[in-house]
């Protein structure tokens, strides 16, 4: 079969083919263990269930500006004077079918074929595919120091005449690193002063811990006329549990989000009426269920840190937002994929390899979901790597028999 070269290129994302996995055994009746997931399991506030309930009532369901209903931009525009102190127009404004998709649309807008984008690695498993969806070359960039914590040097070595746009994700998918105030702000100064865009992935800032507080890269921004590079992409699905509804935005100069608009208006013509009023209802409404997310999420992190570091071998890093941990398990396998497959295979227990985030010998655990499974996925994880366990072991009425070194 003839596919495109790009199309060549663009492998399967990692976190939806384990979603599809979990899925095929959960039907077959196998007690899985889904520690791969990135998805809260709360629901989604009662307001964006209540208006989109109304709009299919109403039966209204229509196509949209491409660029997103007022009603949403205006709750867009409330939500970056509330988190960034910054008072933006709608033409600022574009909401798209996720942060995921503001992203692409963003890199299309930007990126020259051969051009490259620099990001930090650990990194999203989307943005060197997306990079690479615009023909140009993903640059990921690996902190020097083992850390988690890009390093503003380590990034200025990384820039050629061909780079246009840093990508920024903090707190960070995969390793639950919040990046610290001063490299936020080097990094804004430093994109101004060599011209490069810049997209702030915000998508977990309000999900953080230990009495931590969203960082507001506008504060370090000198341009702010229309020719300012700074883009920032944020979303509905993670803060409220709302992955299914697609909804995210970016805010950037007007002639960018005139350009990405265009370009979305060829795409899908926006997205969905009905999920844009939802989100719109979520932005607007009562915001206890972020809190309680996000208090619950922090508990959670906390039972999976003190498991792991019982767990001999196993070196974890305490996340500082998001639901994910990004620990090393390279005592017991270089090889991450292979360690996630014998964990999927013997015990049921669904990880993400680390080699797909750019860092080989590492498992990405989610702890999204619940205190029962962090610690019942632990134990099997235990059970399954440690030489000196017992021989046998029950899930449920099902006898598992370690054959296996
Ligand atoms: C770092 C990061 N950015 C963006 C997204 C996309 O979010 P959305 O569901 O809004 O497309 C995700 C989802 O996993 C993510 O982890």
């Amino acid at each position: 079969m003839s596919i495109s070269q790009i199309a060549r290129t663009i492998s399967q994302s990692a976190t939806l083919k384990l979603n599809e996995t979990a899925a095929i055994l959960r039907a077959k009746g196998d007690p899985v263990i889904h520690l791969g997931g990135g998805e809260p399991k709360s629901k989604p506030p009662m307001e964006a269930l209540v208006a989109a309930a109304n709009l299919l009532n109403s039966g209204e369901l229509r196509y949209t500006p491409p660029d997103g209903i007022p009603a949403l931009k205006q709750a867009i525009i409330r939500y970056t004077e509330e988190f960034y102190g910054r008072r933006v127009a709608p033409e600022h404004v574009m909401a798209a079918s996720g942060a995921k998709q503001a992203i692409m649309v963003a890199l299309q807008a930007i990126l020259n074929p051969q051009e490259e984008c620099i990001f930090p690695a650990p990194y999203w498993v989307s943005y060197p595919e997306m990079v690479k969806l615009c023909g140009a070359v993903p640059v990921p960039v690996l902190p020097e120091d083992g850390s988690f914590y890009p390093r503003l040097r380590d990034i200025e070595q990384r820039v050629t005449p061909y780079t246009r746009c840093v990508i920024i994700n903090s707190p960070n998918n995969p390793t639950g690193a919040m990046y610290s105030e001063e490299f936020i702000a080097d990094i804004v100064q430093f994109c101004e002063k060599r011209d490069l865009y810049l997209i702030m992935d915000d998508i977990y800032h309000r999900l953080i811990f230990d009495g931590r507080r969203p960082i507001n890269c506008y504060n370090y921004a000198r341009d702010r006329s229309e020719t300012s590079k700074l883009i920032v992409v944020n979303g509905v699905s993670k803060q409220y549990a709302m992955t299914g509804f697609r909804i995210g935005w970016a805010v950037a100069n007007k002639k960018l989000i005139e350009v990405m608009t265009n370009i979305q208006s060829h795409q899908t013509s926006g997205p969905s009426v009905l999920t844009q009023q939802a989100a719109a209802a979520a932005l607007n409404g009562v915001q206890h269920s972020v809190e309680a997310l996000r208090v619950t999420l922090e508990n959670n992190r906390n039972v999976l840190l003190a498991r792991l570091n019982s767990f001999a071998g196993v070196k974890a890093h305490k996340p500082d937002g998001t639901f994910y941990c990004f620990a090393d398990f390279s005592y017991y396998n270089k090889s991450s994929a292979k360690l996630a497959q014998l964990l999927m295979e013997k015990v049921l227990v669904l990880t993400v390899p680390g080699v797909e985030f750019g860092l080989d010998g590492y498992l990405r655990l989610s702890y999204c979901g619940t205190v029962k499974d962090i610690t019942e996925g632990i134990e099997r994880m235990k059970w399954a790597l440690d030489p000196n366990s017992p021989n046998e072991l029950y899930i449920g009425n099902r006898k598992l028999v370690r054959d296996w070194t």
